[in-house]
């Protein structure tokens, strides 16, 4: 039998890499490994976990909603298969297109509808008496995932519609779900900052977005939507212009974009205006599409096997310009991380001209088989961060240099690592690598950690090339040493005292800033917040065990590896004395978020379904921490299930049928004491409102 520390170990690797996998597929879109081997993996742990459930990991990823990423939603087969456009990149092909159309309607006169071609997610949407009750994804066109509660985060989509004589009973929407370019940059931004990988394009953010377990999440990414059709059993409009026209008065936003055209040349000059000024529109369009006006012309065109004969989709070519790449440089970032930047001959590129352009690691370079002085393709990735996509192998010069990716670090020559199942090398010199550490400092002064006014990321690189500050703590040293900082120029006496007035309101700044100003590797906003709630002080946390803070929610495993292991550097220690000595909170003040009592004793409960307000983990933290059970089936002895969208409907069934209690996130909630540590309602109150009955007993 192997030794338990062993066991250990491989929980710990496999949750590690497990929990990566699933963030690259549903976060990034990207498959790393065939789904076998990742069930072969999610196996092995789930084997380990039962053999040895004291070493079992709360946040474990076989614990995830729906089991497997194959699982995670329920899926709904559409009662109008979701078909796709043919597509087109030709003006050419838009004339034959108009000439097909033209013979199909056999002379009589039509005209179309151009709108942009939204480069999002296809979302097929049904309204039953003017209220919202289904989204599904696009899926195989056949069949899609229900993700109703995820939808019904993004704002601008009414849960009950403007009613409107017109409106039909039951119909459905179809459009396109998005992230608008500013969302997209801010959120690439802040992953920047927590050093998570950078997302692809808006396209990819909003998909992962959609498939998101928790809607909370989602509601903060900031999706949004337009309709493009509306489907009813019959005929319920003349036009795709007059469906539109209701859409709009229904309340569903449809972009103001869409113009009819009576013939192909208004649609060239649509096509033609749109080519420009789409690079000013905020949401990422990749095309226009071509449509047929009436809906009776529609049917008489009919419907190849895939596609519509009635439209077209007429896509820009993507936005791509060749240059020389003449030199490759590495970045080392605040985590380590060296990514190589690619220096280019300026080359103007969809309205700006583009100078670098990133590699993104080390297999970009091979894939492409790059040398220094080809002549390369540059691309727009989602229309913002350029990035090379090819070689002119044609016009390599003789001389063309193989690129030489660097085993040490270009800024202090250590060794590079490149960790298993990474995709970049890293500088493991964390206390000494000049770009991390300057990295670190620009990090804890930044707007959302310490926030320290007269201290921006410019001035504190300055003093750190100057020797005056190497460490956060340092920072709040430098008020006693205000003879020296008087004499550096371009600071006058004016900017330090505003200088050292930021630095001591910095002391204010509440403890789960200051914890994501740390710079822990994955100890972003939100996990600072998560960590700071559960374990209030800094001391707590410092002797925390991985194991310990992967059970708080939203902490997983390889957060919590992360940060046990920052913790446990004798230097991180000593920067933690140092901050308490200035004076810098370490500790949450005021109540604990999750009030913690014996009110769930005695009771079992089973969670199934996606929460409005909070995720599945944050719901078994407030059981356990009320002295509740979780389990996983339905029995006669299950105090109650809490049923959340999506539940399965064999679950309800089997409640129903045993009599157990089904109650809502809400209904939950209502049972705990509120903050004041008073019942948040009485209990009569709250059998009335769960409908409990006679299961009333149960408070008693
Ligand atoms: S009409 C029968 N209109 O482009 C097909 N599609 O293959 C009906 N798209 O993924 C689609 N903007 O989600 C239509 N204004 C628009 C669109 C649009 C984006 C997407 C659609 C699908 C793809 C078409």
């Amino acid at each position: 039998m192997p030794d338990s520390s062993a066991v250990q170990q491989r929980i710990l690797a496999l949750t590690e890499r497990l929990h990566q996998l699933n963030h690259q597929y549903y976060q990034l879109d990207i498959s790393e490994v065939p789904d076998q081997e990742f069930d072969q993996m999610l196996a092995e742990l789930h084997q380990l976990e039962t053999d040895y459930p004291d070493l079992a990991l709360p946040n474990s990823p076989t614990r995830r909603v729906g089991g497997t990423i194959t699982k995670q939603f329920p899926t709904a087969v559409h009662r109008y298969p979701m078909l796709s456009l043919g597509n087109t990149y030709s003006e050419d092909d838009l004339r034959e297109f108009d000439e097909r159309v033209q013979r199909g309607l056999e002379g009589a006169p039509y005209s179309y509808v151009c709108e942009l071609k939204i480069d999002g997610v296809a979302m097929s949407l049904r309204y039953e008496h003017g209220q919202l009750v289904q989204g599904v994804t696009r899926g195989d066109g056949t069949r899609g995932d229900v993700v109703t509660a995820n939808v019904r985060t993004i704002r601008t989509l009414p849960l009950a519609l403007r009613p409107g004589p017109d409106q039909p009973e039951d119909f459905e929407v179809r459009g396109e779900v998005f992230m608008p370019l500013p969302v997209f940059a801010e959120l690439n931004a802040e992953r920047e900052q927590n050093g998570e990988p950078l997302l692809a394009n808006p396209r990819n953010a909003a998909s992962g977005t959609l498939k998101l377990q928790n809607s909370a999440q989602v509601a903060a990414r900031k999706l949004r939507f337009y309709a493009y059709s509306l489907l009813t059993p019959g005929r319920h409009f003349a036009s795709h212009s007059a469906a539109l026209e209701a859409l709009s008065r229904y309340g569903l936003p449809v972009s103001d974009t869409w113009r009819r055209c009576a013939n192909i040349t208004e649609v060239l000059d649509f096509v033609h205006y749109w080519a420009k000024q789409r690079h000013e529109f905020p949401v990422a369009t990749d095309g226009i599409v071509i449509k047929v006006d009436d809906l009776r012309q529609q049917d008489q065109l009919g419907y190849t096997a895939k596609s519509p004969r009635w439209a077209i989709a007429y896509k820009y070519p993507a936005e791509a310009a060749r240059t020389r790449l003449n030199e490759v440089i590495y970045n080392v970032g605040r985590t380590g991380a060296v990514t190589p930047v690619a220096l280019l001959t300026p080359v103007p590129l969809a309205g700006t001209v583009v100078k670098r352009a990133t590699l993104h690691n080390a297999n970009q370079i091979e894939l492409l088989d790059l040398r220094l002085g080809d002549l390369v393709y540059v691309e727009k990735g989602g229309e913002i961060i350029p990035k090379i996509t090819g070689v002119d192998l044609a016009a390599r010069p003789a001389d063309a240099v193989p690129i030489q990716y660097p085993t040490l670090c270009p800024a202090c020559a250590t060794p590079l690592v490149r960790p298993e199942g990474e995709a970049h090398f890293r500088c493991p010199n964390e206390r000494g690598c000049p770009p991390q550490l300057k990295a670190r400092l620009e990090h804890y002064v930044s707007r959302r950690a310490l926030n320290i006014d007269g201290l921006g990321a410019e001035t504190v690189g300055r003093f750190f090339d100057l020797g005056l500050v190497t460490t956060p703590a340092d920072i709040y040293d430098l008020p006693a040493r205000r003879a020296e900082l008087v004499t550096l120029e371009r600071l006058g006496e004016k900017s330090i005292d505003n200088l050292i007035a930021g630095i001591e309101a910095s002391k204010q700044v509440p403890f789960p800033r200051v914890l994501f100003g740390l710079g822990i590797r994955y100890v972003g906003e939100t996990v600072a917040q998560k960590l700071a709630a559960h374990y209030r002080t800094i001391d707590a946390l410092m002797v925390a065990s991985a194991e310990e803070m992967a059970a708080v929610p939203e902490v997983g495993g390889v957060i919590a590896v992360a940060a046990a292991h920052w913790f446990q550097q004798p230097e991180n220690q000593a920067l933690i004395e140092r901050l308490r000595q200035a004076g810098v909170q370490l500790a949450v003040t005021g109540e604990a978020p999750v009030p913690a009592s014996d009110r769930l004793a005695g009771l079992t409960f089973v969670i199934s379904g996606v929460f409005e307000s909070h995720s599945r983990e944050e719901l078994q933290q407030v059981i356990i921490s009320n002295g509740g059970k979780i389990t996983g089936s339905i029995s006669k002895k299950l105090s109650y299930l809490v049923a959340g969208d999506n539940m399965g409907p064999a679950k309800r069934e089997k409640a129903l049928a045993l009599k157990v209690p089904i109650i809502s996130e809400t209904e939950l909630m209502a049972l705990l004491p509120s903050s004041e540590d008073e019942p948040a309602v009485s209990e009569e109150n709250v059998i009335a409102a769960t409908g409990l009955g006679s299961q009333g007993e149960l408070f008693s």
